[in-house]
């Protein structure tokens, strides 16, 4: 048994030395902020969350992981279960949090109750036409050009030290479940995809991948959820016009998730990632095993590690 099980990822938090820059990348990126105010920035998506990304003033890094508790009594029960604080969360949104720290040091930071924003809604655009469904008729595709229109966080995916270490770890604490598994060799797992075990209710492929890399444990990315494929290609232009920040790869789908993505670097090179149709599960879907072909691969597009 889990302490709990998490219901999604909340936010990524990174610290920068000028939080203005920050604030101009995100705003590319397709989030939304207000001017930072002591020492510290937020950024919002178009959905109810408070916010999905932080920044504070300090040395460039990655600095914290939120995960997002079912509700309070969950919390609580985290708290009890594992000895550390229930604090009120001082942040947009407020509510509680529990402070982890998971088997590398990462900053593991458990929420609930915060207070949502009011979403906007998604765009509604003209329906597309394929070769079998032409429903938009007598009427023109015409995009706003500008930034993605973020919708929520996704997932986020670290290096560790010692894969299954931390499997155990974030397995034991959060109640995660195995989507995909990846093996270097036969029989030699390097790291996996984890999803929320939201029991019959669908789950992100991923929403935590842990991955043992030669390079030894570090932030390798975070993902944000874009309104559709469109959505993604208008901000993939908007980031490009700007000459300002740096491309990493994509656009291309993904085979383990299925997800369309387009990876850019923020100005201190934190990687972060557009995608839009990704694949879900439910908790009665087994686990699967991949290759490192599989993870580096793309059904479409440039591969990953592909120059
Ligand atoms: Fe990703």
């Amino acid at each position: 048994m889990s302490h709990i099980r998490v219901e999604d990822i909340a936010f990524v938090r990174f610290s920068a030395p000028d939080l203005e820059a920050m604030a101009t990348f995100v705003r590319a990126f397709g989030l939304e902020c207000d001017s930072p105010a002591q020492a510290r920035l937020y950024a919002r998506g178009w959905g109810p969350s408070p916010f999905l990304h932080a920044t504070e003033l300090g040395d460039p890094g990655f600095r914290a992981l939120g995960l997002r508790a079912v509700n309070l009594d969950d919390l609580v029960h985290l708290a009890d279960t594992t000895g550390r604080p229930l604090e009120d969360f001082d942040a947009p949104g407020g509510g509680k949090v529990v402070r982890l720290t998971d088997p590398d040091g990462y900053l593991i930071e458990v929420v609930a109750g915060q207070s949502p924003i009011p979403s906007s809604a998604v765009q509604v655009e003209e329906p597309r036409n394929d070769a079998r469904n032409k429903s938009r008729l007598r009427r023109p595709v015409r995009l706003k050009p500008g930034p993605s229109h973020i919708q929520r966080i996704g997932h986020c995916v670290l290096g560790v030290s010692d894969f299954r270490r931390s499997e155990t770890w974030y397995k034991s604490h959060f109640g995660f479940l195995t989507s995909d598994e990846v093996e270097m060799a036969p029989g030699a797992a390097m790291g996996a995809f984890l999803r929320c075990d939201r029991g019959a209710a669908p789950s992100d492929h991923h929403t935590l991948a842990l991955m043992q890399l030669p390079a030894g444990p570090g932030f390798a990315h975070a993902a944000f959820e874009v309104a559709d494929f469109d959505d993604l290609m208008l901000g993939h232009t908007h980031l490009a016009e700007t000459g300002r920040y740096t491309h990493v790869r994509g656009v291309g789908r993904h085979i383990l998730g299925s997800q369309i993505f387009d990876y850019w670097q923020d100005p201190w090179g934190h990687e972060v990632e557009h995608w839009t149709d990704g694949d879900l599960f439910t908790a009665d879907d087994a686990p699967n095993v991949a290759s490192l072909v599989d993870l580096v691969g793309a059904q479409w597009g440039k591969p990953i590690f592909a120059s």
